[in-house]
C-alpha cells in the first residue's frame, strides 16, 4: 500500500534563532495549540540557561532534558507536526547544521528590536546550501523596536534571500494594535495575554470597509494602508513555488509570549510548507513515496548515566516505512541490524513504535554502531549524502595525562567524535589528535566526559589553526605535491579524507596561489560509500 496519506499529512521543521529571539517560547505555544503540553512553562527547561555558559554539571542536566524534547511530534487540524529542536546555546551550533539536514523546511524568528545577528546569518547559511524554505517570524511586536521596512531590507540584505510580508503590524511597543493578514485578508487585533489560545478577528477583505477605521482608528488606518500600499509596490506578490526552492521568505509579524500572531503562522505555514521531501543519495534522488525504507542518522545522543554507555540515535526516515524488528541494511558497517524497541517522541512523551513514516524522526537504541551520516536501507544499498561537517573554529591537541589509560582514551575519544560533539583529525607521524570545535564549551564535555565514562585523563593544548580546509582536485600529481610538502598541516578526517590545517588566512591564501588546480572548502560533504 501506498504511504501517500501518510506523508501528505507530515511537516518535519524545526525553529531556529539567535539565542534569545524567542525560539522556546514560540516551541512551547506551537505545542500550546497542538495540545501537547497544558501548561506554560513545560517547555522552558529546554535550553542552556546564558547564566550557565560554564556551569557543565548544569549543562549535563539540561542536556538529559534535550533528549526528551530532541523532536517534538503534535496533531493540528489533520496534520502531524513534527518540531526538531536545535540547541540555542552557540558552542554546539554544529548540532543545529545537523539537524537541518532532517528537515524539510524552518522557521526563523527575528527580533524586532534586535533585527539580524551573528547566529541568524550562520542558521541562514547554511538553510541556503541546501535551498530549504523559510518563514520569518518578526517577534517582540509588543515591544519597542525597528521601523518594518527597515528591518525587511536588512533581512534581504544579511540574509540573502528575497522577504514577502504577509501579514504588517499596526504600530509597535505601546502603540502595537495588531497585524492586518494580507493572506488571509483579516485583522488581527492584539491583546496583551500570556495564556489564551487565540487571537481576535476581523474579517476586513477591503481596506476601505469603515470597521478598520472604529477598530483600530482613524490614523492607523491611513498609515496602514499607506504602508500596505507600498509592501505591494516593494515586494512581488507571493510566490508558493518560489518559497518551495528556498528563494523568498514569507514574514509575519507577532509577539509569541502573548501568543499572538502564533495561530496564523501556524496555519499559514501548514498551509503552505513542504511535506517530506525525498534526499541526494548515491543512487540518485529518493522520493518519500519510494516503496523500500531508507533513513540517515542526524543526531546521537548519550546517556547521561555514565555506567550504561548506551546512546540514542536519531533517525529521520526518508522513504518507504520503518517497521519495528525488521532487519535493514546499515550500509556504513555491511550488515544487517533490526530494531526491538524504536521509540518516537510525542511531545514529552517517549513511546515504542511499530512503524513510521517519511518525515517522521525515531529514536534507536545503540550500543556503539552508529555514526552520524549513517544510512540504512530495505534492499537496495546506498548512502545520503549532505551531512557536512563545518570547519571548526577552535582546534587543541588531544594529550593523553595517565599512559595507562591509551586504549580507553583513543575509544573514548573515537566514540565522542562519532556523537558529533567535535571533529577528530589524526596527524601523521605519531597519531597525534587535534579536535576541533565550534566552541570552547565542547572541550569541557569531552574532557569530562571521557574521565566520567572512560576512565581516561587528558589534558587540551591550544593550537593555532585558522581554519581545516578540505581539498578536491582533478591534478592528482599537484595535490600529492602539496600534501607532501605541507605535511606537518596535513590531517586526516575519521573519513580518512585529507585535510589542510592552514594556520592563517594568508598561509592559506598563499596555498591557494601556488597550488591553483586544488580546491580548498570549509566544508565537508559527506563522503559517498
Ligand atoms: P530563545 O529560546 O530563542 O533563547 O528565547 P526565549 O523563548 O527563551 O525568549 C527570550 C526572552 O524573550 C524571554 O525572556 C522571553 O520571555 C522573551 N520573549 C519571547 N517572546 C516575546 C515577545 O513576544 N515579547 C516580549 N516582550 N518578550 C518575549 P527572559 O526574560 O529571558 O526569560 P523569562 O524570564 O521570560 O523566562
Amino acid at each position: 500500500m501506498s504511504n501517500t496519506v501518510e506523508i501528505e499529512k507530515r511537516r518535519t521543521f524545526a525553529i531556529i534563532s539567535h539565542p534569545d529571539a524567542g525560539k522556546t517560547t514560540l516551541t512551547e505555544k506551537l505545542l500550546l495549540f497542538g495540545g501537547a503540553i497544558q501548561t506554560a512553562g513545560a517547555v522552558k527547561n529546554n535550553k542552556i540557561k546564558k547564566t550557565a555558559t560554564s556551569d557543565f554539571m548544569e549543562i549535563e542536566k539540561q542536556r538529559g532534558i534535550s533528549v526528551a524534547t530532541s523532536v517534538m511530534a503534535f496533531e493540528y487540524l489533520g496534520k502531524q507536526i513534527n518540531i526538531l529542536d536545535t540547541p540555542g546555546h552557540k558552542d554546539f551550533a554544529e548540532d543545529t547544521y545537523r539537524t537541518l539536514t532532517a528537515v524539510d523546511s524552518v522557521i526563523l524568528i527575528i527580533d524586532c528590536a534586535s533585527g539580524v545577528e551573528a547566529q541568524t546569518e550562520r542558521l541562514m547559511e547554511v538553510c541556503r546550501m541546501r535551498n530549504t524554505p523559510v518563514i520569518i517570524f518578526i517577534n517582540k511586536m509588543d515591544r519597542e523596536g525597528r521601523d518594518s521596512f527597515d528591518l525587511l531590507d536588512e533581512l534581504e540584505d544579511m540574509l540573502k534571500i528575497k522577504v514577502r510580508p504577509l501579514s504588517w503590524p499596526i504600530g509597535i511597543g505601546h502603540t502595537f494594535q495588531g497585524v492586518y493578514n494580507m493572506y488571509n485578508k483579516e485583522l488581527n487585533l492584539f491583546a496583551a495575554n500570556k495564556t489564551k489560545i487565540s487571537d481576535e478577528v476581523v474579517k476586513i477583505d477591503n481596506l476601505d470597509d469603515p470597521q478598520l477605521n472604529d477598530i483600530i482608528g482613524d490614523d492607523p488606518t491611513a498609515e496602514l494602508k499607506e504602508e500596505l500600499e507600498l509592501v505591494d509596490g516593494v515586494y512581488d506578490a507571493f510566490d508558493k513555488e518560489a518559497y518551495l526552492k528556498g528563494e523568498v521568505a514569507p514574514v509575519f509579524f507577532g509577539s509569541a509570549i502573548n501568543n499572538f500572531g502564533v495561530k496564523e503562522l501556524l496555519e499559514s505555514f501548514l498551509d503552505f510548507s513542504p511535506s517530506p521531501i525525498g534526499r541526494e543519495t548515491s543512487e540518485g534522488f529518493i522520493e518519500p513515496e519510494a516503496k523500500d525504507f531508507s533513513g540517515f542518522i542526524f543526531k546521537i545522543h548519550a546517556n547521561l548515566d555514565p555506567k550504561h554507555r548506551d546512546r540514542i540515535a536519531f533517525l529521520r526516515i526518508v522513504s518507504g516505512k520503518f517497521e519495528r524488528n525488521t532487519f535493514y541494511n546499515h550500509v556504513r558497517l555491511e550488515k544487517k541490524l533490526k530494531f526491538s524497541n524504536p521509540t518516537s517522541f510525542m511531545a514529552q512523551d517517549k513511546s515504542i513504535i511499530d512503524e513510521a513514516f517519511p518525515g517522521d524522526v525515531i529514536g534507536l537504541y545503540d550500543t556503539g554502531n552508529f555514526k552520524i551520516g549513517d544510512s540504512l536501507t530495505e534492499g537496495t544499498v546506498f548512502s545520503f549524502k549532505g551531512i557536512p561537517s563545518f570547519s571548526p573554529e577552535i582546534f587543541m591537541e588531544l594529550e593523553n595525562r595517565d599512559p595507562m589509560k591509551s586504549k580507553q582514551l583513543e575509544k573514548g575519544i573515537q566514540q565522542l567524535t562519532d556523537e558529533g560533539v567535535a571533529q577528530l583529525f589524526i596527524q601523521q607521524p605519531g597519531n597525534r589528535k587535534i579536535v576541533g570545535t565550534v566552541g570552547q564549551l565542547q572541550f569541557e564535555v569531552i574532557k569530562y566526559r571521557l574521565e566520567h565514562e572512560y576512565g581516561a585523563k587528558a589534558e587540551f593544548v591550544p593550537k593555532r589553526f585558522h581554519k581545516a580546509c578540505w581539498m578536491t582536485t582533478d591534478n592528482q600529481a599537484q595535490l600529492d605535491k602539496f600534501i607532501k610538502a605541507k605535511a606537518i598541516y596535513i590531517a586526516k578526517d575519521k573519513d580518512d579524507n585529507y585535510v589542510f590545517l592552514a594556520e592563517t588566512p594568508f598561509l592559506l591564501q598563499m596555498a591557494q596561489t601556488d597550488y591553483p588546480d586544488i580546491t580548498f572548502h570549509f566544508t565537508s560533504d559527506f563522503k559517498v560509500v
